[in-house]
């Protein structure tokens, strides 16, 4: 595909930068072909001093649907981590590298497919906006596509998820597994894996440098 085809999303973030402003502003977003496929626009949700960020992806069936990030089964494995380390989610902010769901249709359903880098790119003016307005103590990549996207390069999770890195604007990040990898896998000893390595990795974020205390 042609580069012009994937433009960036940056005339259509305002100059006015509130999280409320930029939420609005991005359902009228037409950095990328994706927004064509979704039904809605899916933005972050938390509040402004929020110290954690935790991104995703992109939106599931589910998220497209209510327009509202980690609501599906994901987001239900990512709300059982969250209550097992402790963290409220309405206290942190929770959103995705790119905000418009891509799919494609198969057996009367329609399937996530995982944005190219070329949309993960276009998307990213939103994702650096939404960090500069929190100025988070944290935030924590979940998944290859949130890792590429943050850190600006291509990330192995299971190279880095116990370094301390810097996103490609500065702030502290660790990356971890995607919850939905936590559903996913082949073997409920590999799920129950995922699952736990995530937890650890999201008490490293609420606790900060202290996270080699948390070894077992
Ligand atoms: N997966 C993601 O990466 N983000 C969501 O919001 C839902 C599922
Ligand atoms: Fe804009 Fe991102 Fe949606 Fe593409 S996916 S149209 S860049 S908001």
């Amino acid at each position: 595909m042609a580069r012009e085809d994937y433009p960036t999303a940056n005339p259509f973030v305002p100059e006015e930068r509130d999280l409320e402003s930029m939420a609005e502003a991005a359902r009228h977003c037409r950095g990328c072909p994706l927004w064509q496929g979704a039904t809605h626009v899916v933005f972050g949700e938390g509040p402004e001093d929020a110290e954690i960020v935790l991104v995703g992806e992109q939106p599931g069936r589910r998220e497209d649907e209510t327009g509202r990030p980690f609501v599906g089964p994901a987001g239900q494995a990512l709300d059982r981590a969250l209550e097992e380390v402790g963290v409220d989610r309405n206290q942190i902010y929770i959103t995705n590298a790119v905000k418009h769901f891509k799919s494609k249709r198969s057996n009367g359903t329609r399937q996530g497919v995982t944005p190219r880098v070329a949309e993960i790119n276009a998307c990213n003016p939103w994702l650096q906006a939404e960090l500069e307005q929190i100025d988070p103590r944290i935030v924590v990549a979940m998944g290859t596509v949130a890792a590429r996207s943050l850190a600006g390069r291509a990330l192995s999770i299971g190279e880095t998820r116990e370094q301390w890195l810097h996103t490609q604007w500065g702030q502290e990040l660790i990356v971890t597994f995607h919850p939905s990898a936590s559903i996913r896998a082949m073997s409920n000893e590999r799920r129950e894996q995922i699952f736990e390595a995530i937890v650890y990795d999201l008490q490293r974020a609420k606790i900060g440098g202290a996270g080699e205390e948390l070894r077992r």
